[in-house]
């Protein structure tokens, strides 16, 4: 009986001995030994870089505080790369426009070289990009598999229905915004915050949905971003979760709530859908994912609510950073504003009358976004993650690699730009797609080859209406309390808002 006893505890001891060498095991394999491997396979190809140390890779010289600065007082404002990326700035000096850093045990290719880049590029079909595994994972709460997320071939019938959806929905959009704007009602008011108007736009013109509900989704949305990009929260560094237990758990259930007001935004649509044609996005998605034939395999709800997420975000938060960078730059520039209210004038008659084509007569007022897009990218970078080996003149990308294109790097490369980078000049966009950029894959605000943004003609319509509705009722010029200190939360933003002092013209 004892001695039953005794073998069933031994064995149980085995059992747990084993599991925990199991355990061990794997998280040495997946902390030390792949990583290693991967390190020295980037070694071996040429690849440098600064020096990594277990467990946090280069995350402490990455976190180093950076300051702001009062905008005039500065000899050269717009040279934010320092300030944005203090660590790629300086890495660049030492190692070059490609090299390998690294988040925790996670290894990055920074790529900014538009040469590198084009022939990386040239190797990899849309569907054949991930997107890095350690930011899918973090930023699931804000994302799901949305199509900025997902990958292969459920990238590209993602992709396929939101495409045609986004085309769809936008003459529709624009006629919706015409009688918003022809009402007399304050329901697109440009003077509160820019990117509550925006959220408030997508919301009502993509989903459909109430600026009550709209605002809440705006403000969830907002609450997430912060949480997860406010601090650092060592992402890369193993079991980095149990570091920051409280902003996991916040983004947590931030995320499971936004997901539940989709959810019923998405369930009360549905009710409606068969009585109503769709007006807006949601109700082209969800009939697209009732008509199985039409575009494949049909959206599952998660999807659904997934893609949701990913276009409220995109569709609010990039365009209203790059209507605010343009108010920052209007207002230190009067002469453009100047120019541009002239433009206004002489194309658009009546602002109550607004529609596309008028619109796509601001010609000056599309150069100004380009300029804007150049020196402050809303998106300052582009991620991907290689799905195999990548062969780029003589040297490989083994997969599994993560790579980062820094968008500001290459946005403020004098090689690139010439001696003028850091200046204000919508004019450089006058006769060139590109700006005068030496190098077509330098300027790439919206991304490149197949995955890029797919909302760039809404921005383009929505920037020109806010603008043109702003520059026709106000003159503005920056507040002594501005401090210049752009920071990256995801996005490119003024760290400390833009306070500006308005004049009803
Ligand atoms: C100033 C405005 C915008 C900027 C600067 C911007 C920038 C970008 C960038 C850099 C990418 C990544 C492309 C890549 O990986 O190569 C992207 C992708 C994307 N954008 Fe935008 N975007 C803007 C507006 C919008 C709007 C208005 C929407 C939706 C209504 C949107 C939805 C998306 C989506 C869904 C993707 C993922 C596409 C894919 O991976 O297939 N974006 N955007």
């Amino acid at each position: 009986m004892e001695f039953l006893e005794l073998s069933r505890a031994f064995n149980l001891a085995m059992v747990a001995l084993v599991l925990f060498l199991f355990l061990s095991l794997r998280i040495l394999f997946s902390c030390w030994i792949s990583p290693t491997r991967v390190y020295q396979k980037l070694r071996r190809n040429g690849f440098g870089g600064p020096i990594p140390s277990f467990p946090l890779g280069n995350i402490s010289e990455m976190t180093k505080k950076k300051g702001g600065s009062p905008l005039v007082n500065s000899n050269s404002p717009h040279d934010i790369h320092p300030l944005a990326f203090p660590y790629f700035a300086r890495w660049q000096k030492s190692y070059g426009k490609v090299f390998i850093y690294w988040l925790g045990v996670e290894p990055f290719l920074y790529i900014a070289d538009p040469e590198f880049l084009k022939k990386m590029s040239a190797e990899v079909l849309a569907k054949g990009w991930g997107k890095p595994t350690v930011f899918k994972n973090d930023r699931d709460p804000m994302f799901g598999n949305g199509l900025v997320m997902v990958e292969g071939e459920n990238w590209a019938r993602h992709r396929h229905v939101m495409a045609n959806l986004m085309v769809e929905s936008t003459t529709t959009m624009l006629d919706k915004w015409t009688s918003l704007i022809n009402s007399g009602k304050p329901e697109i008011d440009v003077e509160t915050e820019i990117t509550t108007t925006a959220g408030e736009i997508i919301a009502k013109t993509s989903f459909g949905i109430s600026y009550l509900s709209g605002h809440k989704v705006v403000q969830k949305l907002r609450a997430l971003q912060m949480t997860l990009f406010k601090s650092n929260r060592y992402v890369g560094v193993p079991f980095n979760k149990f570091f920051c237990p409280k902003q996991t758990l916040d983004a947590k259930i931030l995320g499971k709530e936004i997901d539940r007001l989709f959810l019923s935004i998405i369930t009360e649509r549905q009710k409606s859908i068969k009585k109503q044609p769709p007006q807006d996005l949601l109700g082209l998605l969800l009939q697209a994912s009732h008509l199985d034939g039409r575009l494949g395999k049909s959206l599952t709800p998660k999807e659904l609510v997934d893609e949701c997420k990913t276009f409220f975000f995109g569709g609010h938060e990039t365009t209203a950073l790059a209507i605010t960078w343009t108010l920052l730059l209007l207002a230190t520039h009067s002469e453009w504003q100047n120019q541009l209210r002239d433009e206004i004038r002489e194309v658009v008659k009546d602002t109550e009358q607004l529609d596309a084509n008028m619109l796509a007569g601001l010609k000056k007022m599309g150069w100004v976004l380009n300029e804007v897009l150049r020196l402050y990218p809303s998106a300052p970078n582009v991620q991907r993650q290689a799905r195999g080996d990548i062969r780029v003149n003589d040297v490989t990308i083994p997969n599994g690699t993560n790579m980062w294109i820094d968008v500001v790097g290459m946005h403020h490369d004098p090689a690139l730009w010439g001696e003028d980078v850091n200046e204000f000049k919508p004019e450089r966009f006058k006769d060139d797609l590109y700006g005068g950029c030496k190098h077509k894959m330098g300027y790439v605000p919206f991304g490149f080859g197949g995955r890029m943004c797919v909302g760039r003609n809404l921005t383009f319509l929505e920037y020109r209406i806010v603008l043109t509705l702003i520059l026709s009722r106000f003159s503005f010029t920056l507040s002594p309390s501005y401090t210049h200190s752009p920071a990256i939360l995801l996005s490119l933003r003024p760290r400390h808002g833009l306070p500006l002092v308005f004049q009803p013209l």
